[in-house]
């Protein structure tokens, strides 16, 4: 198998979990470090003047590596923008839950080819910024059929597919929504899914809504994830630790119980900052679940409503300015911590036998994510062992 040394590299970023335990830091950094690549995999890690021989060698000039974002959280599959939505809100509107109908008329009326071609220019974007592994939702189709076309569109992307037919209620009957959504939709959705998920909130559903699509989703074999607490306080965060989902996103409105919930699960609080910023919310406080216990990720949520950015690097740096995390914190959260809150144990660390899949940034290390906000700082992707 073809080998490939990446050395030279300033800081190296592996988020090893024996070097955290060891006391090394949280994010195994590796300084005047080497890295080598055999096929789609990290073979060595370690300092460049240990490194062992390979058949190809490139110089890093100096730069920071660091593993590739885990974007769990995006919601790619959707035609037409919400820009004046946005504009009013700025203006003074706030962002309510049924903006999503009018993502819903549009994606509808979209050809196949409309959507793939949208989701593949969003996938590019994402990549030129550092994600390499990405979640992505269905949720603005909400007909069988709709849904099951989304997640084959996404499928095209992503091994990471949810099904969000329990985005919002599209029209009539909310309870004949839910069985909908339980029965023939989730029938549909099923062969292209992985996950399942809800958006449990005012407007949307409620947690015994939430409670009976998860169940049915499970026995289909989907496992749950769960939208709660973005607007205002509810019962998503307590139902989602009860559940042992891998991850409740949003977490902005929390009590104390839910915080306890949270650490006494291990399920991930997923924080979403674009939304806040987008929505001009106040920013979930992820200090004060770190200080408790809980394991935070940070994802982008990129959507044409509450949050259109594709961008990892700018919810770093607001995760840093706005919500009481350090810059190691917010990176580890963006990588390590995303693979968790997708059950995956094969990408976010660049330790021998994940994925190779990393950037290098046009910095000597991670903190001028947060340092230099804005400045587009991801000169290289490499996804499964080769620059994408
Ligand atoms: O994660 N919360 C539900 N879904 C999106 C918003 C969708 C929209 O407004 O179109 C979110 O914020
Ligand atoms: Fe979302």
């Amino acid at each position: 198998m073809a080998s490939t040394l990446i050395t030279n590299i300033g800081e190296l970023v592996t988020n090893d979990p024996d070097a955290a335990r060891d006391g090394r830091g949280l994010l195994g950094a590796i300084e005047d470090a080497a890295l080598v690549v055999e096929g789609a995999h990290v073979a060595w890690t370690g300092r460049a003047a240990d490194a062992p021989p390979a058949d190809e060698r490139v110089d890093a000039g100096g730069r920071a590596v660091l593993p590739g974002f885990v974007d769990s959280h995006s919601h790619l599959v959707f035609a037409g923008d919400r820009a004046q939505e946005f504009a009013a809100r700025m203006a003074g509107t706030p962002y309510a839950a049924g903006g999503i109908r009018t993502t819903v008329a549009a994606t509808r009326a979209a050809t196949d080819e409309q959507l793939t071609s949208h989701v593949a220019h969003l996938v590019e974007e994402m990549r030129r910024q550092g994600t390499t592994t990405v979640e992505i939702k269905s949720g603005y189709g909400l007909t069988v059929r709709d849904e099951a076309r989304s997640l084959a569109i996404a499928r095209q992307f992503t091994e990471e597919t949810t099904f969000l037919g329990a985005h919002v209620v599209p029209d009539g009957d909310p309870a004949a929504y839910v069985d909908l959504v339980t029965g023939p939709m989730l029938e549909a959705a099923r062969p292209h899914a992985r996950w399942i998920d809800v958006f449990c909130e005012r407007g949307a559903f409620d947690g015994d809504q939430a409670r009976a699509i998860l169940r049915a989703g499970a026995d289909a074999g989907l496992r749950g994830r769960l939208h709660a607490n973005q607007l205002t306080y509810g019962p998503g965060v307590r139902l989602a630790a009860e559940l042992g989902l891998a991850a409740v996103d949003h977490c902005t409105f929390l009590s104390d119980d839910d915080v306890a919930a949270l650490r006494d699960s291990g399920t991930i609080a997923t924080l979403l900052p674009g939304v806040e910023f987008s929505t001009r919310q106040p920013y979930p406080d992820a200090r004060r679940l770190i200080d408790a216990g809980v394991r935070v990720a940070l994802a982008s949520d990129c959507n044409p409503g509450s949050c259109f950015t594709s961008s990892v690097p700018l919810c770093i740096a607001l995760a840093v300015r706005e919500m009481g995390m350090t810059p190691a914190e917010a990176v580890h959260a963006a990588t390590y911590r995303g693979a968790e809150a997708l059950d995956r144990d094969d990408v976010g660390a660049l330790v021998p036998g994940r994925r190779a899949d990393f950037m290098v940034l046009d910095a000597p290390s991670h903190v001028h994510l947060a340092y230099r906000p804005g400045v587009p700082l991801v000169a290289q992707t490499w996804i499964g062992g080769r620059p994408a």
